[in-house]
């Protein structure tokens, strides 16, 4: 499929060009000749709200993302992504998370099959298996209930779960310990299941593929810890659950596969926190809260399916993201949640983004010719306020911000929400307002100190808005990024889907595992830096021995 290169475009060109007059013009004087501007940049959709008025951006520049978005062909690929056509091209392979959402009397068919019905089949199990580790029910090997869950996964595998367990940890049930291991280093394994009793814990393998180095090394791990109390081959279907697409090497790993919870191809690794992936977080919170958090992914889905451009949430933030990489020349976005329950979120959203959208090559197979993904990053505020904004505010990189707040807290403690809010309302000032060299002067400043207090401003920012943290709104949110990685792939013409820039050093690194492990000293063939450091490893390992 060759499309006219993104350059050429007259939209593209048009935004080139109309980028330069932006350029020249600060967000004050934009603010100063419209009067409304901070009500009506603002669109909402679901439970969110987004205030979008502090972007450098007018109303030509909106027209111009929907005339982009027009060329690109962006609505059809998104009526062929929801239909299940096989967009991800280099997989050969249909894009389906939005049918893990769907309502039960949907139907969405890949290759002339319903999957509906599929996939809440397996919700239904989920549901049940968790109600029974949740109700006691389901006992270990030794008849005792299950107190502790180990979600063993990596990457879409581990991310997701542990973003969703922290941000929905209001919901959950307290009595049940949650562990997340995810690095194939020792010590992650260690510290995760250090003070578990084995016959109190339950270890969920999580992993599309089931082939994946780290997973598998701690799944094996995780049975000799077990194996090593529980003494009997047995416990394992006691103890050890599967979520995987790859049901003969579940069993080869000794699971059951009545204890295998599935999904599909067309659901990708970092998109499949809804899927079966999903299991811990259905353990901790429990289907009817598990079901709320989807019913938010469907609202999104529905909203980014159905709503005109203009007034479209995953749009706006995608055709943003596009606006200051492409046009901008900014390197990265940082997301900056004012709840701490989200302190895993911008962790998560680094896989979804970048793995989705850090590609070079269009789906013809050209290399772009302007830059793509920026580098997703962030943490929770206030935090960030004491550590890196002092480059956000007067650094000399454009850095745009995603703030996220909302109206309660889920615990309300004395004025701490109102200090809190207080903050993302402020932060989002001052970054598009600034301090002028007049203001700060005005103020008594004594003229060498008055560039180290003045404040450019101009500094882009959204705000995004929800009454409080619920399993809804954790879905909206998710769904929200996700379709905005959607809009920016389809602009920059990318697969968003695969992940091909993750091999080359996994290959790699299996390659050297043996010339570690070997007694005897190994035949090098790797460029001189690899070499050596590869023989400096071998010494202190056999200096320490
Ligand atoms: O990092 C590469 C990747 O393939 C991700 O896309 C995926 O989420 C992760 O590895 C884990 O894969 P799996 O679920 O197959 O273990």
């Amino acid at each position: 499929m060759t499309k006219t290169p993104l350059r050429e475009m007259a939209a593209w060109k048009a935004l080139e060009t109309h980028a330069t007059t932006i350029g020249t013009k600060h967000l004050r004087e934009m603010f100063a000749a419209d009067a409304r501007r901070g009500e009506r940049m603002t669109a909402e959709a679901c439970g969110l709200f987004l205030d979008y008025s502090k972007h450098r951006i007018d109303d030509q520049t909106l027209s111009l993302f929907q005339a982009l978005a027009d060329e690109c062909g962006l609505e059809d690929r998104r009526a062929a992504m929801f239909r299940g056509d096989k967009i991800n091209l280099t997989e050969n392979r249909a894009v389906l998370h939005t049918a893990l959402r769907a309502p039960r009397e949907a139907v969405i068919e890949v290759d002339g099959r319903n999957v509906v019905p599929d996939v809440h089949a397996v919700l239904d199990k989920m549901a049940a298996f968790a109600e029974s580790i949740r109700s006691g029910v389901w006992t270990g090997f030794t008849g005792k209930p299950i107190r502790n869950v180990v979600n063993i996964g990596i990457g879409g595998s581990d991310l997701g779960p542990v973003m969703a367990y922290e941000a929905l940890r209001h919901y959950s049930q307290r009595e049940l310990t949650m562990r997340f291991v995810s690095n194939v280093d020792g010590s992650d394994f260690a510290e995760a299941v250090h003070g578990l009793d084995p016959e109190e814990t339950l270890f969920i393998v999580s992993s599309k593929t089931f082939t994946t180095l780290e997973t598998m090394t701690n799944a094996h791990s995780a049975r000799v810890w077990a194996l090593a109390r529980l003494k009997h081959h047995d416990a394992v279907a006691k103890h050890f659950v599967a979520v995987s697409t790859n049901a003969a090497e579940v069993a080869k790993f000794g699971i059951d596969t009545a204890n295998m919870f599935g999904f599909w191809d067309w659901v990708g690794g970092r998109y499949s926190m809804d899927a079966a992936i999903g299991l811990s977080t259905m353990i901790a919170i429990g289907a009817e809260n598990f079901q709320r958090m989807l019913a938010g992914f469907h609202a999104m889905d529905e909203h980014f399916r159905t709503a005109p451009l203009a007034r479209n949430l995953p749009f706006l933030m995608g055709m943003l993201t596009v606006w200051y990489t492409s046009f901008f020349s900014a390197e990265t976005v940082a997301v900056l949640p004012y709840d701490n329950y989200l302190k895993r979120f911008p962790a998560y959203l680094q896989q979804l983004t970048m793995e989705s959208n850090g590609k070079h090559v269009t789906l013809d197979g050209r290399r772009v010719d302007y830059q793509t993904c920026p580098i997703f990053w962030g943490e929770p505020g206030t935090n960030g306020q004491h550590s890196f904004y002092q480059l956000i505010h007067q650094g000399t990189r454009l850095i745009p911000c995603d703030f996220i707040g909302f109206a309660h807290s889920l615990n309300p403690l004395g004025n701490h929400h109102d200090l809190l809010m207080s903050n993302v309302f402020a932060q989002a000032e001052a970054l598009a307002f600034g301090k002028t060299t007049e203001q700060v002067k005005a103020e008594g400043t004594a003229d060498w100190l008055v560039p180290h207090r003045t404040f450019e401003g101009n500094r882009p920012s959204s705000v995004i808005l929800a009454e409080k943290m619920t399993p809804e709104i954790l879905g909206q949110l998710v769904a929200l990024y996700e379709h905005s990685v959607f809009v920016q792939g389809v602009v920059w013409q990318i697969d968003s889907f695969d992940q091909w820039g993750v091999e080359l050093g996994k290959v790699l690194a299996v390659r050297i595992i043996p010339e570690l492990e070997s007694a005897a000293e190994p035949e090098l063939k790797h460029d001189s830096s690899t070499n050596a450091l590869i023989r400096r490893y071998r010494a202190m390992r056999r200096k320490q021995a």
